[in-house]
């Protein structure tokens, strides 16, 4: 996983050669654990504090822009109930909320995540956004009945933890099954899965609706790309 590899970064994905003990290939990695984020989002925080400066914006302004006018062109209602999950600096949700949607939640494990998106949304003079800390992978009961569900890196994040990965995003299939709606659309975008690999990780209880063009680069004679983004629709 690579920062802004959408748009801006090399599009380097944690995939290592050796394969982890897991069997995905994956390098077990710092940035699977609360303690990173935390660290990550208190310097952001900092920033932001100091200089105004909202922090990284993850596959870059055109992954929240792709996504936004997916929910547009469908006719998602603007009252429509959508849950960032793994929020960060909650960047897209003021994106969400600037461009009407008035039922938005945002949920980070990482408390500094969730202060850093308040301290922004407070900033932007945004009042109706919901934020809480919530570690998706254990999540309250309350976490339920949303119409659209996005992740944006944080399915990556959670591959990459050192110990029983496997089993976390086994562990985050079902919370997603009991967060979303019937229907309801999975709009995840990821650098460290392809679209294959998404589809045999999402097969039970989701069925692919639509893949988003992502930019494609070239090497070496063969073309493909850094970034998937699919939406899924639960059955
Ligand atoms: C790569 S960052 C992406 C942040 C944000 N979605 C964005 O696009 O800028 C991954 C995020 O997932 C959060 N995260 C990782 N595991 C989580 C979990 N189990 N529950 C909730 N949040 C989690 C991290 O704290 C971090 O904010």
């Amino acid at each position: 996983m690579s920062e802004g590899a959408d748009g801006g970064g090399d599009g380097a994905s944690a995939r290592s050669p050796g394969g982890s003990p897991g069997g995905d290939g994956f390098a077990p990695s710092a940035l699977g654990t609360r303690e990173h984020w935390d660290a990550v989002y208190e310097r952001e925080l900092q920033t932001f504090q100091e200089y105004g400066d909202t922090g990284e914006i993850w596959f870059g302004e055109e992954s929240m822009t792709r996504l936004i006018r997916w929910m547009q062109k469908h006719k998602i209602p603007l009252d429509a109930s959508v849950l960032d999950i793994g929020t960060g600096n909650g960047v897209f949700l003021v994106e969400l909320a600037k461009s009407g949607f008035s039922n938005i939640t945002g949920i980070d494990y990482s408390p500094s995540a969730i202060r850093l998106s308040g301290s922004i949304i407070e900033k932007e003079g945004l009042s109706n956004i919901k934020l809480k800390v919530e570690d998706f992978l254990n999540p309250s009961t309350k976490l339920s009945g949303f119409h659209v569900c996005i992740d944006k890196g944080t399915f990556d994040a959670i591959s990459l933890h050192p110990d029983s990965a496997v089993e976390k995003r086994k562990q985050y299939v079902q919370s997603l099954s009991r967060a979303l709606n019937v229907k309801g659309f999975f709009l995840i975008t990821s650098c460290n899965w392809t679209k294959e690999e998404l589809l045999n990780e999402f097969s039970e209880g989701f069925e692919l609706f639509e893949e988003l063009p992502t930019p494609k680069f070239t090497f070496g004679g063969r073309s493909g790309n850094s970034v998937a983004a699919l939406v899924f629709q639960k059955t």
